[in-house]
């Protein structure tokens, strides 16, 4: 592997001579540093000079683009990017015409624009990622499967007193003060690379997938939540190279300054993803790795007769599966966990809050092994709770970036079970989903639904596609593909939409749908009918950093239960801000699952003929994008309020939280802080909120007789040894993550 990454060395000769001589390389090896992969790491600038030197193939870029263009109309939000309500435009992000983008960069690729296959990839990347929809994604290989890219100072943002508005400190020297025993007193930053660093962290943050500026601004720091979640979170924060952190060449070098004075310098490093046995030059790296093999690229027609593409809309867009259990520095010992920190159980110590659980959600799941164990955790949790007399609870979203649907609408109805959830989603209704949904229909009409039949049958049936998977807007069944397809225009500019849909959780098919659970109170549940909390001693808070499924449980506690929720963090400020911050859509499809629909009509062909189709949308679906990508999804369904006749999907609204809540640095090392601070708030009648209301609490600290407003110090029995574990690096590539579920954003 040494040879490797000398060869990842010659690679950026072709551009650019090397500072050192060339077997200084060597220096550079870091055998597992970024653990628990032990990728390679290599100076960031040598990974940028090397992928630099890949050329530019414009006939290829042609054929991408004209390859990725038809899994873009099932994209339910492009007309309402380009003209958003206006507190949107104002408060989350401004207008963004995704097509005039994509116009220009196809125009760059006629006109030859590109020095590099990177440049051009980097803007593919770009125009995806712009519409901060974290069910909007494209990974082009060139910029995301040979290097990714980070920083080796994790930051955080911070009150000293929860009061004062908050500061940057670079992670470490927040956790060094946490054992009282430093001989200097932490600054907190003022530049970073000459420029002032507020607000070059503000412009950095707009480099993340998430909607909200605050959630996207609390998403560069080290948050002990994303770091539980091992590789599916976003680590140390983008700002050190996780999430989306890790596409952005950070330069060679970080300099920080900070207000003591101090200006530090710290070499940036790439992970070198992939083997480089046999690169010398950046061709090399275009045909080992930017071609594909002949024999796996087809259209929707070839490949229907050539394959059995995996049937599920589960995204699987990696394989393997860690089972090994993830250190979770800061959280304390629970009483139930699942394996993967998917989720976990507390009960609060000390006066005042010995009546308190804590249920910590920061996934709904998405590996199947993971679906029964998540489930029972919360079950579990809930019953200890009420038999041991918990009479409030705290559920922390914080790092919940979705996972399977159904999970969400289960631990929804665990709390809730007289609640009928409302839900409603539409699909963007095109040419290729009315000849799926017809075919798909038609063939569930000749086959039981039923559980243990025919597995590719079952997998069809359970679908979308059929008519009768879902319930209509009044939870009634639908009679026909028609009556379900619509199609009915909505929006801006209008554009069609399906019309509403329920999930009709009674469906026999359900475990195919939520990854073998029946939702609480439906089926072999049916015995869940006893409402454990009442609504008003439940809170739930948020990093910002909830999305997908994640939101959808959101939208049922706050709108048909009336849960109030309390935002950490956010941008320095005394605004009030949102608690929910990424993608609000609630199903994403990865392209190879569309594609995998697209060649049903030609695989059954009941209604029409392959040559009929051949000539219709579906005749332009081919895998060549999904070939060229390291992943790439749309969002298939918009969310839609009970209510809300003008149908705007819930991505488009400004939901400000209840309270906002600043981080301490407390909070930043130990999550017990987080929830006592929380407890007093909701429950103790002691405000920590410095913008919102809670209750007959508001804005200010109120005293309560006995309650306490101090700061909640550090817990004695901290594991230390974690934490500075954890700085060594969490790893958030794709590899040995499983991201599946069905509505979950891609860190
Ligand atoms: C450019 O891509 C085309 C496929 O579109 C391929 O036939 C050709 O060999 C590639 N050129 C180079 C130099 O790799
Ligand atoms: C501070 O205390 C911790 C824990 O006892 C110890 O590991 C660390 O070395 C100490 N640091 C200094 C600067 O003394
Ligand atoms: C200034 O602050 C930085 C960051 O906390 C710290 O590393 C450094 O030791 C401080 N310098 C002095 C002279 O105290
Ligand atoms: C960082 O500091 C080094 C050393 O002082 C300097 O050479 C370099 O230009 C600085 N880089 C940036 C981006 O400010
Ligand atoms: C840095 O930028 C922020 C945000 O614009 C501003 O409030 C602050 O005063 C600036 N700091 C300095 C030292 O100029
Ligand atoms: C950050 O600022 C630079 C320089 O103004 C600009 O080119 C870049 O697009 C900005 N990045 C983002 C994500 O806004
Ligand atoms: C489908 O039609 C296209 C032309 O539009 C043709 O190139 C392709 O070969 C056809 N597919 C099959 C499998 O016949
Ligand atoms: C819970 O409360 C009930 C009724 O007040 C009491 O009988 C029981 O002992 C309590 N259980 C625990 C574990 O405190
Ligand atoms: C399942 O049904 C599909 C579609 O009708 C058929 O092609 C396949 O052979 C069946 N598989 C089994 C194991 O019966
Ligand atoms: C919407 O559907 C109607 C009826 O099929 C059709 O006439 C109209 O052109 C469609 N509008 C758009 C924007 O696709
Ligand atoms: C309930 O259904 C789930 C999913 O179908 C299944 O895994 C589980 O074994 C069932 N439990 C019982 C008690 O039947
Ligand atoms: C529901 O039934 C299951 C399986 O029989 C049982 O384990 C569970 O305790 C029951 N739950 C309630 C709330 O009755």
């Amino acid at each position: 592997m040494q040879k490797a990454v000398l060869l990842a060395a010659l690679c950026a000769l072709g551009k650019a001579a090397p500072k050192e001589p060339k077997w200084q390389w060597s220096r550079h090896w870091h055998p597992g540093c970024a653990s628990p992969s032990a990728t390679p790491t290599v100076p960031a600038e040598l990974a940028y000079e090397c992928i630099n030197t890949v050329p530019f193939n414009q006939s290829a870029a042609v054929a991408l683009m004209v390859s990725m263009r038809p899994y873009i109309d099932w994209q339910t939000t492009i007309e309402y990017l380009e003209d958003p309500p206006a507190e949107y435009a104002a408060k989350v992000q401004a207008p963004y015409d995704f097509y005039a983008n994509w116009d220009r960069i196809y125009q760059n690729v006629m006109d030859g624009n590109y020095a590099s296959e990177y440049a051009f990839g980097f803007d593919l990347y770009r125009l995806f990622q712009m519409a901060h929809d974290g069910h909007f994604v494209y990974y082009p290989d060139s910029v995301t499967l040979i290097f990714s890219f980070g920083r080796t100072t994790p930051l955080v943002s911070v009150s000293s007193d929860g009061t004062s508005i908050p500061e940057v400190y670079v992670y470490s020297d927040v956790l060094d003060a946490s054992f009282g025993n430093i001989t200097y007193t932490p600054s907190p930053l003022a530049m970073i690379d000459g420029e002032n660093s507020t607000e070059w962290l503000l412009n950095f943050s707009q480099y993340g997938s998430l909607q909200d500026p605050d959630a996207l601004w609390n998403n560069m720091f080290y948050i002990l939540a994303q770091v539980s979640l091992g590789s599916s979170g976003t680590g140390a924060g983008t700002f050190a190279g996780g999430g989306r952190g890790r596409w952005i060449y950070p330069g060679p070098c970080t300099n920080l300054t900070f207000a003591n004075g101090t200006t530090t310098t710290n070499d940036n490093f790439a992970r070198v993803q992939v083997p480089f046995d046999g690169i010398t030059s950046g061709e090399d790296i275009y045909q080992a790795y930017f071609v594909p093999p002949a024999d796996e690229l087809g259209d929707a027609e070839s490949l229907a007769t050539m394959t059995t593409m995996s049937m599920t809309a589960s995204s699987t867009s990696s394989s393997a599966t860690s089972t090994s259990t993830i250190p979770a520095p800061g959280y304390p010992s629970p009483l139930v966990r699942e394996m993967n920190n998917l989720n976990s159980g507390y009960f609060l110590d000390g006066a005042g809050y010995d009546d308190v659980a804590v249920l910590v959600v920061p996934s709904f799941v998405g590996a199947t092994e993971d679906e029964i164990p998540f489930q029972s955790v919360n079950t579990y949790t809930i019953n200890q709770a009420v038999a041991q007399n918990k009479s409030k609870l705290i559920i922390d979203v914080s790092a919940n970036g979705g996972g399977t649907i159904l999970q969400g609408y289960d631990l929804f109805k665990q709390l809730f079970p007289h609640i009928l959830p409302y839900g409603a989603t539409r699909f963007r209704a095109h040419e290729a989903l009315d000849l799926i949904g017809q075919e798909v229909s038609y063939f569930s009409g000749l086959v039981p639904r039923s559980l243990g039949t025919n597995e590719t049958v079952q997998d069809w049936v359970s679908t979308f596609f059929n008519y009768r998977t879902d319930a209509d807007v009044n939870y009634e069944p639908f009679d026909s593909w028609a009556e379900k397809f619509g199609p009915h225009a909505y929006g801006p500019d209008p554009d069609n939409f399906t019309s509403l849909i329920r999930w009709n959780l009674s469906d026999v098919l359900t475990p195919d749908n939520s990854g073998g659970i029946d939702v609480s109170g439906y089926l072999n549940r049916t015995n869940i009918t006893a409402q454990p909390f009442a609504a008003e001693n439940i809170v739930i808070v948020y990093d910002g950093y909830c999305a997908s499924t994640c939101t959808i449980f959101s939208e049922l506690m706050r709108q048909q239960a009336g849960v109030k929720t309390i935002a950490l963090g956010g941008q320095p400020n005394r605004d009030i801000i949102q608690a929910v911050g990424g993608v609000k859509g609630t199903n994403d499809f990865p392209w190879s699952y569309v594609l995998s629909a697209a060649e049903f009509p030609f695989d059954y062909q009941y209604l029409h003929s392959a040559d009929y189709y051949n000539d219709t949308a579906l005749g332009d679906y081919n895998d060549l994008a999904i070939l060229r990508s390291t992943a790439a999804v749309i969002n298939s369904r918009d969310g839609i309020r009970q209510g809300d006749e003008s149908q705007l999907p819930l991505q488009f609204r400004y939901e400000p939280a209840d309270c906002r809540i600043y981080y301490t640095p407390e909070m930043a090392v130990d999550e017990t802080a987080v929830w006592k601070t929380v407890a007093d708030t909701a429950f103790n009648g002691v405000s920590h909120c410095v913008a919102g209301t809670y209750g007959n609490t508001s804005g200010t600290y109120l005293h309560k007789r006995g309650g306490s407003r101090k700061k909640h110090a550090v817990r004695r029995e901290l594991d230390f040894a974690q934490h500075y574990a954890s700085l060594q690096g969490v790893w958030t590539g794709m590899d040995g993550v499983t991201l599946g579920g069905d509505a979950i954003m891609y860190p």
